[in-house]
């Protein structure tokens, strides 16, 4: 009789301590596909084309930063000049004569990079990437941080 009773408890407390961990797996998984929600966009908004631009002209950069230290020639493939058109997260902003004032510096010196030849590519990178702080530093200081990162030696791997 005391046997039976221990069986039934120890049972009991199997189940109780399986469907905990069914509830937690289950939490975990709806996290997962439900990643969307519990992750929202950085604008309540959604993110705007010059946000989507903007992160694409930062792994442009990040790539030519390392062509350059591969001694490379630079390539573009993103057509910079639609900061000038791409509709942004406040368009007051980029329809600014400074926000245009800026970029055009900025296109311009893009220009110089891309036509760089041997050394100057570095020397035409590190203005660029100051070129990006100014109008950031000026109108979106936000991301500042992140493109200071564009400044830094790229970290040798170790094999
Ligand atoms: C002429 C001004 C200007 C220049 C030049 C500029 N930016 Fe921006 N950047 C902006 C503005 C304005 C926004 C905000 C866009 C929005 O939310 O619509 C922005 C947003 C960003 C963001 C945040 C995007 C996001 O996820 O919301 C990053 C990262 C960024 N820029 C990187 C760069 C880099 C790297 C460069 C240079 C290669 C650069 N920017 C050059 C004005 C500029």
């Amino acid at each position: 009789m005391k046997r039976s009773i221990q069986l039934i408890t120890i049972f009991f407390i199997l189940t109780f301590v399986f469907a905990c961990q069914a509830e937690i797996k289950e939490a975990e998984k709806q996290e997962q596909q439900g990643k969307v929600k519990t992750k929202r966009p950085l604008n309540p908004n959604g993110d705007s084309e010059l946000a989507l631009m903007m992160r694409s002209m930062y792994d442009e950069a990040d790539r030519i930063k390392k062509q350059i230290a591969a001694g490379e020639a630079v390539e573009l493939k993103l057509d910079h000049g639609k900061i000038l058109t791409a509709h942004a997260t406040e368009p007051e902003k980029a329809a600014s004569a400074e926000y245009k004032g800026f970029a055009k510096v900025y296109l311009n010196h893009l220009q110089k990079l891309e036509n760089a030849k041997g050394d100057e590519a570095q020397k035409h990178f590190n203005t660029l990437v100051e070129n990006c702080l100014s109008c950031h530093q000026a109108l979106c200081p936000g991301p500042v941080v992140r493109i200071k990162k564009l400044q830094r030696p790229i970290q040798q791997k170790s094999i």
